[in-house]
């Protein structure tokens, strides 16, 4: 059996919408994920997949509820950066003035580590294998969106993570071009070994996860 690495028990969430009044975004979500295993949820716009998401990871706040990742127990601002937990979001978020391969190297020097030849050869590694190694030393304003992404991709894996949280990572691609990365980001998740969740619209994506649910109306609904 392989090992779970995250666990989110009876997570609640309220947002205030009036100064009296909350209202429930998500009521007891139930959540697991193991070594090597995929996760899809889809929903509508404004269902609370987002949040959901950055809640699994920290970033966000739940009212009740327990998230669990490799044992430790996760909480915002006690967790700034979760070991082992990598993000890709829809907008790519690289920073402009650095190279595609300084981009790729952001979260070494964020976790104070040193940039290294072995760090560097791995950067160059990922670089090949999302056909990226042309544009190392080019600015991210010089790739398409489709590029962007895979340099997203790319900086996500960098940590070698062990779960990979997507937020609509095809979201602002074309329909071509939003096929070939997700594939892309399948293989290179089966290749590492590396679970993920993937937050998507496309249910065709979400059909090739071994778990798809989908949030509606708070509830979270398996649909494989
Ligand atoms: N900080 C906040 N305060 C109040 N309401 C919020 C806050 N953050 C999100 N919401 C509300 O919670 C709901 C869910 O937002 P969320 O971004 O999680 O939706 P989503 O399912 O990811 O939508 P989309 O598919 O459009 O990305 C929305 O109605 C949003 O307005
Ligand atoms: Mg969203």
């Amino acid at each position: 059996m392989n090992e779970v690495l995250l666990t989110a028990d009876k997570l609640t969430k309220f947002f205030a919408s009036s100064k009296t009044e909350r209202f429930c975004l998500w009521h007891d979500i139930d959540i697991e994920i193991s070594e090597g295993e995929s996760m899809a949820i889809c929903g509508e716009s404004g269902s609370g997949k987002s949040t959901l998401l950055f809640a699994l990871g920290g970033l966000e706040d739940v009212d009740s509820g327990t998230i669990c990742f490799c044992n430790q127990m996760i909480y915002r601002h006690s967790n700034p950066h979760i070991s082992g937990i990598s993000y890709i979001f829809q907008h790519y978020y690289l920073i402009e003035e650095l190279s595609v391969l300084e981009n790729l190297l952001i979260p070494v020097r964020v976790m104070g580590k040193k940039v290294d030849a072995c760090v560097k050869n791995w950067a160059h590694c990922l670089l090949l294998e999302l056909g990226l190694e042309k544009f190392s030393y080019q600015l991210p304003k010089t790739l398409s969106g489709g590029e962007r992404q895979r340099v997203a991709i790319g900086r996500a894996f960098m940590m070698n993570p062990r779960l990979i949280l997507a937020d609509e990572p095809t979201g602002s691609l074309d329909e071509q071009t939003s096929l070939r990365i997700a594939q892309m980001f399948f293989s290179i998740c089966q290749k590492f070994k590396t679970s993920f969740i993937l937050v998507t619209h496309n249910e065709n994506f979400a059909m090739q996860t071994n778990k798809y649910y989908r949030l509606e109306q708070g509830e979270l609904k398996r649909c494989k």
